[in-house]
């Protein structure tokens, strides 16, 4: 049987969390919205609201609407808010360490009925459950970006991962508009098993010389209809977290296939992370 939800904590105020909030706002939960500096999560919110504010251009909101949802949306640098908490939705940077800190903090933290969750794209959920005294309760809720548009939501069992929580967590994922997909627990689960070694073959193309990026990219736009080509849509995901995903391919089954080009490791190290630094493959303003 599934569990009603009231108040959600995104932890993360970055791309995927301020989206994750701002539909959650939309749905009309109560929503904690965390990063770790207060400054960080002001930012969130003023993401959320340009996006509102479009919707109100559009004809789709009102005023008042914008600022319902806006109402429901408390800022905080404190994990200990988890104690309001009937969901909290990890979505902090793709470190495996950083997450399992944030694990224990909330198992500390939050309510005995509540339901922690990860928004990771590819790291293990079993590994993150297992730092908590509550196992059972702990899944993946994997969002696409940009969240309030991409109506995926990938859900992934942990091996400990009780029936009820994954009926509660899917039911809240239809609750937002949005459809879930069952997966179980192996690296980079389905979707980054599949886009990321797409991804890292197309900078081995730029790498080898094969085509430019423009070229790689005007190929699988017209020849296949993606609406991003991989290497816009490597930039539009930032290039560190394609890095860090086929890394968690790469040592997690072990096989060679999975080696992230030497090309994607470069533009890490220089700090070309794609749109967020202004410079990846593209250049942007
Ligand atoms: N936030 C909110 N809404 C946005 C948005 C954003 N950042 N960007 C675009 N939109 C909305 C627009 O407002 C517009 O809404 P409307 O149709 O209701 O008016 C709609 O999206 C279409 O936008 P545009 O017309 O400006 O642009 P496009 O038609 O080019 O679409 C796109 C933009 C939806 C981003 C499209 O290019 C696309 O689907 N790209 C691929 C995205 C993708 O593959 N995402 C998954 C990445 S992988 C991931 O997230 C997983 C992680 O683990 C790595």
């Amino acid at each position: 049987m599934a569990q009603e939800i009231r108040t959600v904590m995104v932890v993360g105020a970055g791309q995927m969390g301020s989206g994750i909030a701002q539909v959650a706002a939309q749905t009309g939960l109560r929503v904690l919205l965390h990063d770790v500096k207060l400054a960080l999560a002001e930012r969130g919110r003023g993401v959320i609201e340009k996006n509102l504010r479009r919707q109100v251009e559009k004809g789709r909101l009102s005023d008042g609407d914008v600022a319902e949802i806006l109402g429901r949306i408390t800022l905080t640098d404190k994990l200990t808010a988890a104690a309001e908490a009937d969901l909290v939705i990890e979505a902090a940077t793709e470190n495996l360490e950083i997450k399992l800190d944030i694990f224990r903090t909330l198992d500390e933290a939050a309510p005995a009925h509540a339901i922690l969750a990860s928004n990771t794209s590819s790291l293990p959920i079993t590994e993150l459950a297992a730092a908590t005294r509550r196992p059972a309760q702990v899944i993946g809720m994997h969002f696409f970006n940009p969240v309030p548009v991409m109506k995926l939501v990938e859900i992934i069992r942990g091996l400990a991962t009780a029936q009820e929580v994954y009926e509660t967590v899917r039911a809240l994922a239809e609750r937002m508009g949005k459809t879930p997909v069952e997966v179980q627990d192996f690296p980079g689960f389905v979707s980054n098993r599949v886009l990321m070694p797409m991804i890292n073959e197309a900078i081995y193309c730029v790498y080898e010389g094969v085509a430019t990026p423009e070229a790689v990219d005007q190929v699988m736009k017209l020849g296949m209809n993606h609406p991003m080509g991989p290497l816009e849509l490597a930039d539009f995901i930032g290039l560190d977290t394609c890095l860090a995903i086929m890394e968690v391919l790469y040592e997690g089954f072990g096989d060679p296939k999975y080696r992230p080009c030497p090309l994607l490791r470069k533009y890490v190290k220089a700090g070309w992370l794609g749109r967020k630094t202004g410079r990846g493959f593209y250049t942007y303003a």
